[in-house]
């Protein structure tokens, strides 16, 4: 297997054992570490941590597929996740996904040829006092618009 994680993310791994009862039970963790060194989680990191972790393959894949956390494929440099739940629809979320698919021109699941952006809908993201909001890489911008999203985007283009 050509895919495996360097000494010293497996001694970390090591250390995220010992807080579960048992080996199965790391698979969220250890995709998590997969996903920080590798950047994505290709069939063959599936593999690999099926194997490390101890359940069967299908089990790794259907956790991926479940969980917009996890990337099955390489993300953009800046990954736009979108909440489509209620509290974002109704403050403004659609007019975000209607700037990202005509300015950006992204589909939910698209990277732009560039590799700058790639654009998720997720459900909600856990901050709906502050809806619409967006996740950007680890960071969230709340109360958006399209005018401050706009200005957002600008920025992260001018970072280039
Ligand atoms: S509905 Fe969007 S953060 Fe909760």
């Amino acid at each position: 297997m050509s895919v495996q994680f360097k000494e010293e993310v497996l001694k970390e791994y090591e250390k995220i054992k010992t807080y579960y009862p048992n080996t199965q039970a790391t698979l969220l963790p250890a995709l998590w570490l997969a996903q920080r060194e590798f950047g994505y989680i290709s069939e063959e990191v599936m593999e690999y941590i099926a194997e490390l972790v101890g359940v069967p393959f299908p089990k790794v894949y259907e956790v991926v597929e479940f969980y917009t956390m996890y990337h099955k494929k390489k993300p953009g440099k800046y990954h736009l996740q979108l909440c489509q739940t209620l509290s974002c629809f109704l403050a403004g979320a659609e007019e975000l996904r209607t700037y990202i698919e005509e300015k950006l021109n992204l589909k939910p699941g698209e990277t732009s040829p560039d590799g700058l952006f790639s654009f998720q809908l997720v459900e909600c993201l856990g901050s709906c006092h502050t809806a619409p909001v967006v996740q950007i890489n680890d960071d969230y911008y709340e109360n958006l618009d399209v005018q401050k999203f706009d200005q957002i985007i600008q920025e992260l283009r001018s970072k280039q």
